[in-house]
């Protein structure tokens, strides 16, 4: 047995079989490529072996190249390794468990065949990090399925799952066995003597007829600059596939090359690989080495079931995890649960899950109208009105039902965790499960940490907030939390630019053109522009100095809310979600204007997005000063799964250190001197500002 690295090599009945072993997941660090390719100079130089298994150690078969690699020297290239596999004379086989991505695809694609554990998942997902694969990957897999399911797994870089990918001809066996291993040593004795070796070098196995082909990438093409305007990936890696219908295997491997050194060290490629790490950072909470594993939530219980207690309901019952939901009366409840039918019927409507998982889901909910129901779950999420009285009584009641040890979760986006934790006899169970609506398909959840909040319950309540398939990220309590209180000033200034002339039309195009996927008038019509108003009434009760944001309060008290009445921000026809432009909220604002001699003006595109951005990013330092987060890196995380930050950006903070803290700072002390005091420069912005270090990079002060 020889060792080369994190690549071993030993000889089994005469097969040669390579295993990967470079936790924790299997990526082609440094050593992976060269070991592969001498563990197969070895075996093809040996006469007792007769074929290959390629196979990996651990939970993966490879997660594909190394990322923190990008942007450095790789001494050999992942199409260099692809291409030595390709070419060995002896047949190699890929033995698949796990992810099988990126450039670990492209590896098994290189592969003379392809097995599978029940478990895999395969995938090029290059372009979610601003890339296109480089070890041959588009070349070859278009060459095996065919351009058109190519395109679409190119493109979206989506998982495939095991039968998925043995239908499209990615696999060739799954191996039901339990042992992958010794079956695929098997396949391999079984293909030793087998010639011609398969290849996925020569013509399309699946080609279509010219017009289809033509018709296919135009298609593409159109969806792409109109869904991904903001990046050079999806299109550079439609390209590539259809240059694998047209061009050599070896041309289309030398553009692949070009095309995926051109992306590499982009902006987008490096704001993208920040994004990744980031959301792998934010599960990382201080204070939990050496504590034990958290137990998983196996059953959960869902205190109220409006529109967000359903949505948090159907998250747990999409994950196949028990839910009941808890509403007083039979009405209500009867209500809720009706929604979460309906919305589960428009799914299967549109094909995005069948009857038949619709009914599985279903399944996993039940309705209960007594607390005493609901003592045994794992966890509860109260997800009642925001008010404090009701959230108090709710908790002094969860308290005397639920079983000890029960996480006791609020679903609250704003109230203090204490508020709700003195109800109980055990604040160190209590903590914040802020979800965002839909919350059923929104990713981010909001862990929030009480003053009296265990570490551990914290742990727990992000190991929940992961099985469930959202990222989870902690927050310190205050009003708002990390992710609402750094995204209220940006809100503010907003409607503050409205009282001074702006319109919520133009404020929205500025924003989708910096790459929001709608603009936050027209995200505010969808969730309601009512959903705010009790939070500044709040907020104007208990700080006389609150400056009050007279145009949404009219517009609700002019029954404004909307889409659900048909008109808010914009107006909309009768069953048509199109927003139009409407003069009333002209009217409002040349109202508000007149009211309190505010002076009109126009704003430029850059005034705009700066004083809406600057704004969230001032505040967000204060959070950091505070505390209130981990890390600036959190804070990005936030905005990229709970308000649709273009991730391309990175993350506001990421985003302001790509503006230069010094150029904010400015900016923010001549609004300090004409606004007032809600823009006072932070502490921690003047401090990097000063010392010329990155907001990305703050973390509170120790
Ligand atoms: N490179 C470097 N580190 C990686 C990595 C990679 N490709 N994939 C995962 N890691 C690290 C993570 O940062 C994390 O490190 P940490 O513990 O220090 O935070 C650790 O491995 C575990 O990762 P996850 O927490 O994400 O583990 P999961 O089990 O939840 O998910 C996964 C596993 C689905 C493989 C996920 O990690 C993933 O999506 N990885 C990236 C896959 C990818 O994008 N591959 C393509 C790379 S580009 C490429 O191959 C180019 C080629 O064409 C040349």
């Amino acid at each position: 047995m020889s060792e080369v690295q994190s690549v071993k090599y030993a000889v089994e009945d005469g097969v040669g079989v390579i295993t990967i072993d470079n936790p924790p997941v299997n990526a082609l660090g440094p050593g992976v490529r060269e070991g592969i390719m001498q563990a197969l100079a070895n075996g093809n130089a040996d006469p007792a072996v007769r074929s290959f298994v390629l196979i990996g150690t651990g939970r993966n078969f490879m997660a594909g190249a190394d990322i923190r690699q990008f942007g450095g020297a790789r001494p050999v290239s992942t199409r260099t390794s692809a291409a030595a596999i390709a070419a060995s004379a002896k047949p190699v086989v890929a033995a698949l468990h796990g992810y099988a991505l990126g450039g670990g695809l492209e590896h098994a694609l290189a592969c003379h065949y392809r097995v599978a554990a029940r478990n895999v998942r395969v995938g090029l997902p290059e372009v979610s990090l601003g890339i296109v694969p480089a070890g041959g990957g588009t070349q070859r897999l278009t060459r095996l399925i065919g351009p058109k399911a190519a395109l679409e797994v190119i493109v979206s870089g989506r998982h495939v799952e095991a039968s998925e990918a043995l239908r499209l001809g990615i696999l060739d066996e799954i191996v039901e066995d339990a042992d992958l291993r010794a079956a695929a040593v098997q396949y391999a004795l079984r293909a030793a003597e087998v010639r011609p070796l398969p290849s996925a070098q020569g013509d399309v196995l699946k080609p279509l007829p010219a017009d289809e082909l033509a018709a296919l990438f135009e298609a593409a093409r159109k969806s792409l600059s109109r869904k991904s305007r903001h990046l050079k990936a999806p299109l550079h890696a439609l390209a590539l596939v259809e240059a694998a219908t047209s061009m050599s295997f070896d041309d289309g491997v030398a553009l692949e090359q070009k095309l995926f050194e051109e992306l590499e060290n982009t902006d987008e490629a490096k704001a993208l690989r920040y994004a990744f790490f980031a959301e792998r950072e934010a599960a990382k909470i201080p204070g939990t080495s050496g504590l034990a594993q958290p137990e998983p939530v196996r059953s959960a219980a869902i205190v109220g079931g409006g529109t967000m207690g359903g949505g948090i309901a159907m998250a747990f019952a999409d994950s196949g995890i028990e839910v009941k939901v808890l509403d007083m009366s039979q009405e209500a409840l009867e209500r809720g649960l009706k929604r979460i039918r309906d919305n589960y019927a428009v799914s299967v409507k549109r094909g995005s899950i069948t009857q038949a998982q619709m009914d599985e889901r279903l399944a996993k909910i039940r309705g209960v109208t007594d607390y005493a129901g609901i003592g045994d779950c794992d966890a509860v999420i109260e997800a009642v009105f925001e008010r404090v009285e009701l959230k108090q009584e709710v908790f002094a009641k969860l308290d005397e039902v639920m079983k000890p040890g029960a996480l006791l979760l609020t679903n609250s986006s704003a109230i203090d965790i204490d508020v709700m934790a003195k109800a109980t006899r055990r604040p160190e169970d209590v903590a914040g499960a802020h979800f965002f609506a839909p919350a059923n398909v929104m990713k981010l959840c909001e862990v929030v940490r009480g003053s009296a909040t265990r570490i551990q319950t914290i742990a727990r309540t992000m190991k929940m907030a992961r099985d469930l398939g959202k990222v989870g990220a902690v927050a310190g309590s205050c009003d708002g939390f990390a992710a609402n209180r750094s995204r209220t000033p940006m809100m503010t200034e907003m409607m503050l630019m409205l009282e001074e002339g702006a319109l919520p039309e133009q404020i929205d195009r500025i924003m989708v053109a910096f790459g929001y996927p709608m603009g936050p008038f027209a995200v505010n019509d969808m969730s309601g522009l009512d959903v705010s108003y009790e939070g500044r009434k709040r907020r104007a009760a208990a700080d006389p100095e609150y400056r009050k944001l007279h145009i949404p309060d009219r517009m609700v008290e002019m029954g404004r809310r909307g889409q659900k009445t048909g008109a808010g921000w914009y107006r909309y026809a009768e069953g048509d979600r199109t927003p139009h432009p409407d003069d009333v909220v002209k009217q409002v604002i040349a109202e508000v204007a007149n009211e309190f001699g505010i002076a009109q003006r126009t704003f430029s595109d850059d005034e705009i997005l700066q004083r809406a951005l600057f704004a969230s990013v001032n505040e967000a330092c204060r959070i950091l000063e505070e505390g209130k987060a981990y890390r600036a890196s959190d804070i990005d995380v936030m905005w990229l799964y709970g308000f649709g930050f273009p991730r391309h950006r990175g993350g506001l903070m990421y985003w302001a250190d790509s503006v230069g803290t010094p150029a904010i700072l400015a900016q923010v002390r001549q609004w300090h001197e004409r606004y007032g005091k809600r823009w006072k420069p932070s502490a921690l912005l003047e401090r990097i500002a000063a010392s010329g270090g990155r907001l990305r990079d703050a973390v509170p002060p120790q």
